[in-house]
Formats: C-alpha cells, structure tokens, sequence
C-alpha cells in the first residue's frame, strides 16, 4: 500500500495541521504496513505556473521539446508520486477561508489534461485518478464553520477541495477540521484538537 502525505503549512513549528498529520499516520501504521512519501509544499512550494508552462502543457507530449520537458519536469513529478499512491493524507491549513498558496500552487501543478484529467470526443471531462482515498486534515484559527454556524458559507476550503478532488477522478474524501486552534480560549483550542485527534484514530482504524 503507498501512502502520499502532503503538507502545506507555512508554519515550522507548531502547525496544528503536521501534528494531527503525524498522529494519523502513527495510529494508521498500527493497523496497516505502508510505503509512505512525503511532500511539503508548505516549506519547498512548488512553482506557479507560468506562459513557459502553460505552451508546454498545451503541446501534444509527442510534439514537446526538450525545453518544453524540463518546463513541465516538476509537475509530472508530483503528478507520478500522486498517480502511485493508493491512498492521500492533505494537510491543509485555512488561509483565508480557503486553501494555503503553497496548496493552491501544488494544485496547478498536478491538474493537468491528459494525466489527471482527460477530455473525451465530445469535450466532457473525466477525473483520471478514481480509484483513491483521501483524508483531508484542515486547521483553522476560528470556529463556527460547521453546518448549520455563523460561518459556514465562508468555509471556501472544504468546498473547494471536494470539488477539486472529484473533478480529478476521487470521490472517498473524509475531512478532519481542528477548529478555533488560534482565537478559541485555551479549553475550546484544546478540546477542537482533542476531538480532531480522537475522529483521526477512529477513522485510522476503518480507513
Ligand atoms: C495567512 C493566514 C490566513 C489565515 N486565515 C484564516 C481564516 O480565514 N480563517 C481562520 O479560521 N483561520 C485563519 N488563519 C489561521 C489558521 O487557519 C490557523 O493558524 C491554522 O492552525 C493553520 O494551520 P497550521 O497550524 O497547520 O499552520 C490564517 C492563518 C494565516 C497564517
């Protein structure tokens, strides 16, 4: 079984997002052997995407130059490592209610047409990564995203990464949210981390 873990915060110290990350990952190593590879994007970010990239991405792989290969290098890295994976740990901090840059550059990276996605003969479009589970593992500063609370409609990371996963092919998406981890008193911080930490060792067990 592979295992890709996916990091995104900026933080290098006490990222809520990394911890609940790597207690998962110790609860889910109880229960299964796995080959596990790592990519931070929080602390190396992958590039944006640029003029150069987009030609090259845009020229059938067949008609590339070598130029053109070493553009597009990176992103068919990142996109073999996710293509191997059976299975994807996100950790993502909420940015401004929604996803990190470093994610969101990650992302341009690794939706690509004709090997993450396809279109067919009459311009649908068909995710090409079925098949996948993934846990999504979010920290954000303030509370009152769930359903139903003050600021559920400004919750753009959870939406958003659906929606993304889905269009890419993968649809067993499990979310973890640690909320108030910044503005919440002490108790309230503590207890959101402890409840994110319990439904990550439920989920390890089942997952
Ligand atoms: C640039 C930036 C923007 C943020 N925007 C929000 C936000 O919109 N809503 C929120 O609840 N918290 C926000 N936060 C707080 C983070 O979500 C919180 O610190 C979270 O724990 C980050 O994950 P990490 O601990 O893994 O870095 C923001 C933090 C930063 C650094």
């Amino acid at each position: 079984m592979k295992l890709l873990r996916i990091d995104s915060s900026v933080r290098l110290e006490n990222s809520k997002t990394r911890m609940l990350s790597d207690h998962f990952l110790t609860e889910f190593g109880k229960k299964v052997d796995f080959d596990l590879k790592t990519r931070d994007v929080g602390i190396s970010p992958a590039p944006f995407p640029t003029d150069e990239f987009i030609k090259a991405n845009y020229t059938k792989p067949d008609q590339r130059t070598e130029q053109m290969k070493e553009v597009l290098s990176t992103s068919d890295t990142l996109i073999d490592e996710l293509i191997e994976a059976d299975k994807v740990i996100i950790g993502s901090p909420m940015y401004n209610f929604s996803i990190s840059a470093s994610l969101k550059s990650y992302i341009d990276n690794i939706v690509r047409v004709g090997r993450t996605f396809a279109l067919d003969e009459n311009g649908a479009m068909k995710g090409l990564l079925a098949g996948k589970k993934v846990v999504v593992i979010t920290s954000r500063g303030a509370f009152s995203y769930k359903s139903g609370a003050a600021l559920e409609s400004f919750d753009f990371q959870q939406s958003y990464l659906t929606a993304l996963l889905n269009f890419v092919g993968i649809t067993d998406i499990t979310f973890v949210n640690a909320e108030a981890q910044d503005f919440g008193q002490d108790n309230v911080k503590a207890t959101n981390f402890e409840e994110a930490k319990q439904q990550l060792s439920e989920l390890a067990t089942v997952w």
